[in-house]
């Protein structure tokens, strides 16, 4: 009979209840190619130490391979009641080859066995986020050379600071990105070393040899402690933490694209594969995909916080404990690779409006500074005093309710009489940009430098910088350096 205080969902017995706890086959099948190929290392390793005769080394492998063509055919059935992938994969072997079966799991443990196999799933996601976010810089880096020359506001505060130009924006998340992509990298260095033969916690009575497990299966070098090779998570939580990095990156470049693409900024048009309408408002393009990437930071923080608190307070060595890891962190990393995914698709087929990007760019007043960089320079006044005339010129320019660039050499002179004509050179965007040109800023011919230097990293071919097409934009000024 069920408890009377708890018991109203218990129609089974505490028993199964215990099953459900308990049982990890409902995540961690997907393990299932890393447990095969470790149980084939590991064998095939038992057969050469002699500790397996050759007989049951053959029997072992080809029932193995047998096992992966039924879970890959899907005619597999996974049982709950063999808790995880390692016993549905053993039980299943038993079944095709018998007693030999039994012999495999000499010399190892499943807690070797689940450190082994989640590092092997760690890696290959690792590989493949760094393809993924290289697909993605190659994209950006890209569209960067094709808006070397596009000008748009560069903000601080969200506040019109100075023009920049749309390659270098994107530029910044090329940056970015390569930063998640070397971070993924050194994650996937320290993760690599085999705790395959570390057995339960404490090593092994046989004479196996771990070395040659560790290099079956692209390990560097198997683990030095046998406890620590079982209760470490560390590779999982850095993969994860480098994973959130990454993620949060992509969520402030997600939001820029709901910004850019609202009807007010209308800077970009997103694509419709990547934008859904609306049941009741009709004119309404809405950002979905970039809404959701620039959300997914919350549930991939939320697996790191998972995973620390997990970790967190565990005596050594393995703990029932750690089998939590794994459904936080496959959740984490699955969402990143859509994300990196959808951003790739939406930078490809991101439509820049560079009339409107150039409007903006030249409202509030955005080159002041460029006014008093060439007090400074032309007429050799200290540069506080500059920015202080600078500060008259803009509100003159407000007064007259008109930008910087309408406003007449007698009206400067008015300012101060030293101004001559060669100011109006400076007050474009197009001269602001292009001046620019101090290593890491913004000018056109930096980004193009720069677009030619990424591609050349993420392609391995040498790329050489495309050449200035200047004036594309139907600017005001010459365009050139000032
Ligand atoms: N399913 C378990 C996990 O993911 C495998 C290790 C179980 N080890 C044990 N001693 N019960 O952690």
């Amino acid at each position: 009979m069920s408890n009377k205080m708890w018991g109203g969902r218990f129609a089974t017995g505490p028993d199964a209840i215990m099953e459900e706890i308990n049982a990890s086959i409902g995540f961690d099948q997907r393990l299932f190619r890393q447990d095969i190929a470790g149980s084939i290392a590991h064998a095939t390793m038992l057969a050469e130490t002699g500790i397996l005769t050759q007989a049951d080394r053959a029997s072992i492998l080809a029932g193995l391979n047998e096992v992966l063509a039924e879970i890959e055919g899907g005619t597999f059935t996974f049982s709950r009641a063999l808790e995880d992938i390692h016993m549905n994969v053993e039980s299943r072997l038993r079944e095709k080859i018998g007693d030999a079966a039994g012999r495999l799991h000499t010399a190892r443990s499943r807690n070797d066995q689940v450190a082994t196999d989640f590092k092997l799933y760690v890696r290959d996601t690792i590989d493949t986020l760094i393809i993924q976010v290289t697909t993605l810089q190659l994209a950006l880096a890209n569209k960067a050379e094709d808006e070397a020359e596009t000008i748009m506001p560069g903000f601080t505060h969200l506040q019109s600071a100075q023009p920049v130009t749309f390659g270098h924006h994107l530029l910044a998340y090329v940056e970015m990105l390569g930063r998640d992509a070397s971070r993924l990298a050194d994650a996937r260095k320290r993760l690599n070393e085999s705790p395959l033969g570390s057995a339960a916690l404490a090593g092994t009575p046989y004479p196996i040899d771990r070395h040659m497990t560790a290099e079956k299966l692209g390990f560097d070098r198997p683990t030095a402690n046998s406890l620590d090779a079982v209760s470490d998570r560390d590779f999982v939580i850095e993969t994860v933490a480098a994973a959130a990095i990454c993620a949060m990156h992509l969520s402030r470049f997600a939001e820029e694209m709901v910004i850019w693409s609202s009807a007010q900024f209308g800077f970009v048009r997103l694509s419709d594969k990547f934008t859904t309408g609306s049941s009741i408002m009709p004119q309404k393009r809405n950002p979905d995909a970039a809404e959701l990437v620039r959300a997914k930071i919350g549930r991939i923080l939320g697996a790191l916080t998972s995973l620390i608190v997990v970790m967190k307070g565990l005596p050594l060595a393995y703990s029932k404990d750690m089998q939590e890891d794994k459904e936080v962190a496959f959740d984490a990393l699955d969402a990143l690779s859509l994300s990196l995914a959808a951003m790739t698709g939406m930078v490809g087929d991101m439509v820049p409006n560079r009339d409107r990007m150039r409007v903006s760019a030249a409202a509030g007043f955005s080159t002041a500074t460029d006014i008093a960089d060439w007090l400074v320079r032309e007429l050799n006044i200290p540069f506080r005093d500059a920015h202080h005339i600078t500060g008259q010129i803009v509100a003159l320019a407000e007064q007259k309710n008109c930008g910087l660039e309408g406003l007449t050499i007698e009206d400067f002179k008015f300012i101060d009489q030293r101004i001559d004509s060669r100011i109006h050179k400076v007050l474009t965007v197009e001269a602001s940009v292009a001046a620019r040109q101090s290593y890491g800023g913004t000018a056109p011919a930096n980004v193009l430098t720069q677009a030619a230097r990424w591609k050349t990293i993420l392609t391995g071919k040498p790329h050489d910088p495309r050449p200035l097409t200047a004036k594309k934009h139907g600017g005001h000024g010459d365009g050139g350096v000032a």
